[in-house]
Formats: C-alpha cells, sequence, structure tokens
C-alpha cells in the first residue's frame, strides 16, 4: 500500500500516464474524491525505484462495508508480466481485510475476460463512461481463492507495497 504522499503522486503520474495519456479517457487529470480516503497499491520493480503498476481502493460514503475497487494501470513497457493480476489479487486480499461485505469494479469492457479468469462476474449491463465501455464486476470475497490466478510464477520480480 502507498505509505506517504510521495508514493501516492506516483501512482497519480501512472495513472495520468495511462488513463489521460494513452487511453484518453480523460483530458487532463483522472483524479477525483475518491482518491483522498483510498488505499493506493503500488507495484514497484525491485531493480530501480520505478512504479510497475497501481490500483486504488475505496469504502462507500454512504455504506462502508460495500468497497470499489479501480484505476488499475499498469506501466505500458509491463505488461502482460502478470502484474495487473498481481494488483488484483493484492486489492481482493486487502479489501477483505478491511472487513468489506461486497468489493466491485467498474471494468473496461475490454477486460472482462482478464477479472472473469479471476472469479469475478458481470453485475448488470455494460454501459459507457467517458466514452468508454464499461461493466460493473464482483467478486465473491468468501469464495475467492487467490491462489488459483494465473501468473503465480511471473509475480518474482515485482514487490507490491
Ligand atoms: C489491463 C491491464 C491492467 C492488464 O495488466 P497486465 O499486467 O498487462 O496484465 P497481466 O500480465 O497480469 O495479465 C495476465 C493475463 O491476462 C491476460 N490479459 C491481459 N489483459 C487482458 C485483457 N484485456 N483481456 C483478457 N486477458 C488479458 C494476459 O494475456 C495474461 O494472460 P496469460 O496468463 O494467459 O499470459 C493493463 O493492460 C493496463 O494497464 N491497461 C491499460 C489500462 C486499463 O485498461 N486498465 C484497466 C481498467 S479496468
Amino acid at each position: 500500500m502507498a505509505q506517504n504522499k510521495e508514493e501516492i503522486l506516483a501512482a497519480l503520474a501512472l495513472r495520468r500516464l495511462v488513463f489521460v495519456n494513452e487511453q484518453r479517457l480523460f483530458e487532463k487529470d483522472d483524479s477525483d474524491e475518491h482518491d483522498q480516503r483510498a488505499i493506493h497499491i503500488n507495484a514497484w520493480s525491485r531493480k530501480n525505484p520505478l512504479l510497475l503498476g497501481t490500483v486504488r481502493c475505496y469504502p462507500e460514503l454512504e455504506n462502508p462495508k460495500v468497497w470499489w475497487g479501480g484505476r488499475l494501470a499498469v506501466h505500458p513497457d509491463y505488461r502482460i508480466k502478470g502484474i495487473g493480476v498481481y494488483l488484483i489479487r493484492a486489492a481482493v486480499e486487502i479489501v477483505k481485510n478491511q472487513k468489506a461485505d461486497r468489493f466491485l469494479a467498474s471494468v473496461q469492457f475490454q477486460n472482462v475476460t482478464l477479472f472473469e479468469k479471476l472469479g469475478w462476474k458481470s453485475v448488470g449491463e455494460p454501459f459507457h463512461y467517458h466514452g468508454h465501455p464499461h461493466q460493473i464486476m464482483e467478486v465473491d470475497l468468501n469464495v475467492y481463492d487467490a491462489s488459483s490466478s494465473p501468473n503465480a510464477d511471473k509475480r518474482q520480480s515485482v514487490g507490491i507495497k
């Protein structure tokens, strides 16, 4: 988990690279009111102080037992190495530890298969967010088995904090 302001700023910078510069999902900045109370999970390279990936999780204000994950971003140069899966698994474990009842995510439609592989299920119909198709998905916190996810062997090269 990001422990200080610098680590959170690194997460926000990587998100800008991915969601603003690469995907053009947002014009200038993707940060919002949820960032202040979110848990930011960062995956750092062990070799140098480079942030490889990030994801955030936060509880609903009205119902703090319901948590949302989002802004999952892996550095473009480090994709398909298991970092995305690593972050999704870490998010589930961390949210479980918050004694959450539910964990949901608004997933970009092209990533639905990736989440399904990890046991997430679609909730409701797809919708458009900032012009991109999304799908709300949920993982059952009672049955999720972290060890069943793919890429377990690829996770050695990154460190989560
Ligand atoms: C989506 C994203 C986070 C995936 O991260 P990643 O580190 O590249 O993914 P992983 O290496 O952990 O992928 C693990 C497996 O899922 C597969 N996978 C990756 N992206 C996938 C996708 N969009 N759909 C289906 N499978 C996918 C990989 O091929 C790999 O399969 P394998 O185990 O058979 O080799 C990354 O591509 C990214 O940052 N994309 C841009 C931002 C984005 O879309 N964020 C998610 C918003 S919901």
